[in-house]
């Protein structure tokens, strides 16, 4: 049974008082919600986790963290580790996400061994992959997810099965385009046949979620799609009654 999951990916965004109303609007959508098999995940700055954990009281929300460091301790200033998430109450991270491999420079094999570290902290990795539109045009674009998978692959090998991916295609993060639904469900498919050489269970097992401008009028027709088994949200994540629809789209869905 693959998870369901929302993700909502704050950012670089949110303040005390941000954050204070959010989550009592949150908690009002919520509270009549049976939430079942499905799971909702903040990743907020980490600064802010404590905060959050406090104004959680019951609502069925699940923390996590935005990137995790590949190491464990020691001289590595400015990075969080996954046992400090853990700590925090988190119980998944974010790895690989665009911006970092795009403004960090992060490639395959470093957001491999951050997914690794996660494992080994007991944080479940949610593995951000994705092509850019000159990818897509030329071509280029399952070559170059598959590279992004088989790193991680190579590196995890039979823990792969603990793991979840995020789709997101570059072009469509933070630009109001988002992938048609087929496109979407075309690149799940090609995703869930890349796990597939790892084998049946691990391509039965393993969610893959999509990300790139959702919003609540896309959400349910995405959500609708065979392989795609949960969502990554951004920017609509920061507006309540937009995210608390997107939330309630997953549960009218499959
Ligand atoms: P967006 O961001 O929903 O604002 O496009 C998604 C993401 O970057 O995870």
């Amino acid at each position: 049974m693959r998870k369901k999951l929302i993700v909502a990916n704050w950012k670089l965004n949110g303040n005390w008082a941000f954050n204070e109303v959010m989550m009592s609007e949150l908690s009002l959508g919520l509270k009549e919600v049976q939430w079942h098999d499905r799971e909702i995940i903040l990743c907020p700055p980490a600064i802010y986790l404590q905060q959050l954990n406090g104004l959680m009281s019951d609502l069925p929300i699940l923390f996590g963290g935005q990137d995790v460091s590949e190491q464990f301790f020691g001289a590595y200033t400015g990075e969080i580790s996954g046992q400090m998430l853990k700590e925090f109450g988190c119980r998944y991270t974010l790895v690989g996400h665009s911006e970092r491999r795009v403004r960090h420079q992060e490639k395959n094999e470093l957001v491999a061994l951050k997914a690794k570290t996660a494992l080994a902290s007991g944080l479940i990795p949610i593995i951000c992959v994705g092509e850019t539109l000159d990818e897509r045009d030329s071509g280029k674009m399952n070559a170059v997810i598959q590279q992004q998978i088989q790193s991680v692959i190579d590196c995890l090998k039979s823990d792969i099965i603990d793991v979840v991916f995020a789709y997101e295609p570059i072009w469509a993060i933070g630009t109001g385009l988002t992938a048609k639904v087929d496109q979407a469900q075309e690149a799940h498919e090609f995703i869930r046949g890349v796990l597939k050489n790892y084998g049946e269970l691990c391509a039965e097992k393993v969610s893959i979620l999509y990300g790139g401008s959702v919003k609540a009028d896309n959400a349910q027709d995405l959500l609708e799609m065979p392989d795609i088994d949960g969502l990554l949200v951004g920017g609509s994540s920061l507006i309540s009654a937009e995210f608390l629809a997107i939330c309630l789209s997953r549960l009218n869905s499959k």
